[in-house]
């Protein structure tokens, strides 16, 4: 598989791990590398295999970090599946790594809804606090029937959870081939096969509106659809946003003005926002 590795200062690792993240990656190792300048650290990271994205999502991190691609061994990339473990959304949803044994997963109770995830090479275990909050606020805010659409679904976790949590139809849209993949094999691993439709259709190109729109996105792509999110947002609608940090991002509020906030959780520095016409 295709690692992307940037080379920031070490000042700016933590800013520029916290970049990669929200592009949409499983994993930021920081690597010290005997020909890196000194005083520069290495983020290796994967964006999955598709040379064109990872080019394009690399293309949009700040000028001034060094990138470059570089071929890895599967086997080798694939190691943090051993540490992969279930994610608690509320007392009653977790999200359990596919390959995890299920009686442990269930420790929260019979009753506890389970979604079984294997991200692919897609962004989407479940872990990441933007997923963790969007799955929590989704939860609270559906309703029977309710549609909704899922902006850079990633593996599907937020798609999947919202139809086995009662959405009577979810769209899914992301620009990567790898996350359309995983949300409709996630789909169909969880039996909601028939509610969720899964595409690399743009957001312009998308009709709705939907009851309920969800996009956890890096946050200058946020301000960047600002205008879509809007209108694909039903009147009565609502819309939650994430993958921005909790204390930056009153810009990507201010892009979807008029639209106004109704709550905010934050997690680990993360949060997710929740808006309504
Ligand atoms: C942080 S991941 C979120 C994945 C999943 N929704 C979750 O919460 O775990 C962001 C996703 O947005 C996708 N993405 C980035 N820009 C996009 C755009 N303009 N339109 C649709 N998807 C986009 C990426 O490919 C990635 O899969």
């Amino acid at each position: 598989m295709i690692a992307l590795v940037v080379t920031v200062p070490a000042s700016e690792a933590e800013v520029a791990a916290d970049a990669l993240w929200a592009l949409g990656v499983l994993a930021v190792e920081e690597r010290d590398h005997p020909d890196t300048d000194e005083g520069m650290v290495e983020l290796w990271t994967s964006l999955g295999d598709d040379a064109g994205h990872v080019r394009k999502a690399a293309e949009g991190l700040p000028s001034r970090w060094r990138w470059r691609t570089v071929e890895v061994d599967d086997a080798v990339a694939d190691t943090w599946r051993a540490h992969a473990v279930p994610s608690w959304i509320t007392p009653d949803l977790v999200v359990v790594p596919d390959w995890f044994d299920a009686d442990v997963a269930v420790g929260g109770g019979p009753d506890a809804t389970v979604l079984r995830i294997d991200p692919g090479s897609a962004f989407g275990l479940g872990d990441h606090p933007t997923t963790v909050l969007t799955l929590r606020a989704l939860r609270g805010l559906l309703w029977p029937d309710a549609t909704v659409l899922d902006v850079g679904c990633g593996s599907g976790v937020l798609s999947v959870g919202a139809a086995v949590c009662g959405a009577s139809y979810v769209e899914a849209i992301d620009v990567s081939v790898a996350a359309v993949a995983a949300t409709r094999d996630n789909a169909e691993r969880n039996g909601v096969a028939g509610r969720v439709t899964a595409s690399t259709t743009a957001l312009a190109d998308v009709d709705g509106p939907f009851d309920i729109v969800c996009a956890n996105i890096l946050a200058p792509t946020l301000v960047d659809l600002a205008s879509d999110l809007r209108r694909v947002t039903a009147p009565a609608g609502v819309l939650v946003v994430s993958g921005v940090l909790a204390d930056a991002h009153d810009h990507v509020v201010a892009a979807l003005a008029p639209m106004r906030v109704v709550d905010r959780l934050v997690r680990e520095g993360w949060a997710a926002i929740v808006l309504r016409h």
